[in-house]
């Protein structure tokens, strides 16, 4: 068996992002034909002007997606409010049985075989059966809500053609209507049913806002979150120290996702849009361009945060924009915290020793959106 070389995230760019932060912060990229944000503080000012930077898809041709993420004010914080105090750290912090009892499961079938894929086994399961039971759909279908994400996201190098992607997209659409169809005819405890009775500025959401939103919370609750856990596991692998002191000390488990999204960011950037011409930095942004907002960068600026590349679960403070940061800032991010804290502090407790299996590769995810790996195969031994 022979040994396959890797160095976790040799991947990400961490030098070409600080001579971007040194000599062209707020870049012109031809081929995007728009500008990239390299710096903490103009990332900042960019995600705190949504008056100056829109969310909405308004470049003619492009489709514009009715879900908040895509989304300004006022309509924004009107759709918005409607989910968000079920997203709060206190209604969140209510699941902890739920979440243990899934971890629990998922390790219970693997424990036994002393091998997993982290990802297929773990990653993407966990997110998923918790976002599932939130919004009110069998966690059983889980399979298919993963071909649909990977094809709607067109992430982990998803191979599908453009008719598979419509097809998927027709399929979706179908299952949710049937689903809001029972949930109109017997609302639950759910968050279905609690978007089909809001109502913004008096009237119903439309048909096809709805399906947005399911669209929106099940792949942002779960492809990140999923990723945010696998990352986990690349850490635990490359700083094999901090798993020790993560084992005696389950409290810095907090700070150690905190550092886990800050240099891993399973959101790497952001998209805006700039609304009027404006300068930003020393460069001109003309009306209808593009402003990326490159967080993977901003979280390694060294004007925020010192010595940047050093791996630091004690890190304080630590405000890094993997979640974004404004009036968009992740709706999920009290759950993705609470999910990753929860299931790493088992996994310590329940299994040591634990090895990548040094002949299967480890792929990153092939996206400039998404940091994370598509395979991480390990074996241990329970504890
Ligand atoms: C928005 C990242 C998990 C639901 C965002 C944004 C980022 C982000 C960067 C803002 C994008 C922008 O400003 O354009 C992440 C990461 C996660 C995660 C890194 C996990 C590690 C979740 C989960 C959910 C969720 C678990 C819940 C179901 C949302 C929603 C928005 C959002 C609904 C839109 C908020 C708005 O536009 O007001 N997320 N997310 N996310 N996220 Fe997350």
């Amino acid at each position: 068996m022979s040994e396959i070389p890797y160095k976790a995230f040799a991947h990400i760019p961490l030098a070409m992002f600080r001579q971007m932060r040194q000599n062209d912060p707020v870049h012109f990229e031809p081929r995007m034909r728009g500008w990239a944000v390299f710096r903490y503080a103009d990332a900042m000012y960019v995600l705190s002007h949504p008056q100056l930077f829109s969310s909405e898809a308004i470049l003619p041709g492009q489709p514009h997606l009715p879900s908040i993420l895509g989304m300004d004010e006022p309509r924004h914080r009107k759709l918005r409010n409607i989910v968000s105090q079920v997203f709060t750290p206190r209604m969140i912090e209510q699941l902890t049985p739920q979440i243990t009892a899934v971890v629990q499961q998922l390790l219970d079938k693997v424990i036994p075989r002393g091998r997993m894929d982290v990802i297929q086994d773990f990653a993407y399961p966990l997110p998923i059966i918790i976002i599932a039971g939130l919004l009110g759909v069998p966690a059983e279908d889980q399979a298919i809500f993963r071909s649909w994400s990977d094809s709607l996201t067109a992430a982990n190098g998803s191979n599908d053609t453009p008719e598979t992607r419509v097809s998927n997209a027709q399929s979706f659409q179908a299952y949710f209507l049937q689903k809001l169809a029972e949930r109109r005819s017997q609302p639950q405890q759910d968050l279905m049913s609690r978007l089909l009775s809001a109502e913004v500025d008096g009237e119903k959401l439309s048909d096809e806002e709805l399906l947005e939103f399911c669209r929106l919370l099940l792949i942002a609750g779960y492809e990140t979150t999923a990723n945010l856990l696998g990352n986990a596991f690349v850490c635990f692998d490359q700083y094999p120290e901090v798993v020790e002191e993560l084992r005696q000390h389950p409290e810095f488990m907090p700070g150690a996702v905190e550092e886990i999204l800050r240099c891993f960011p399973s959101v790497a950037g952001d998209n805006r849009v700039a609304l009027e011409d404006l300068m930003l930095g020393d460069k001109q942004i003309q009306k209808h361009q593009t402003v990326s907002v490159m967080a993977i960068s901003a979280n390694y600026d060294e004007e925020q945060f010192p010595e940047p590349e050093r791996f630091d679960i004690h890190r304080d403070p630590n405000r890094h924009i993997t979640f974004g940061y404004g009036i968009h800032f992740c709706l999920g991010a009290p759950l993705a915290r609470l999910e990753a804290k929860i299931a790493l502090n088992i996994v310590l407790q329940r299994i040591q020793n634990i090895q990548r299996d040094p002949t299967r590769p480890v792929e990153p995810v092939q996206s400039p959106f998404i940091v994370g790996v598509r395979s991480f195969p390990i074996t241990f031994t329970a504890t």
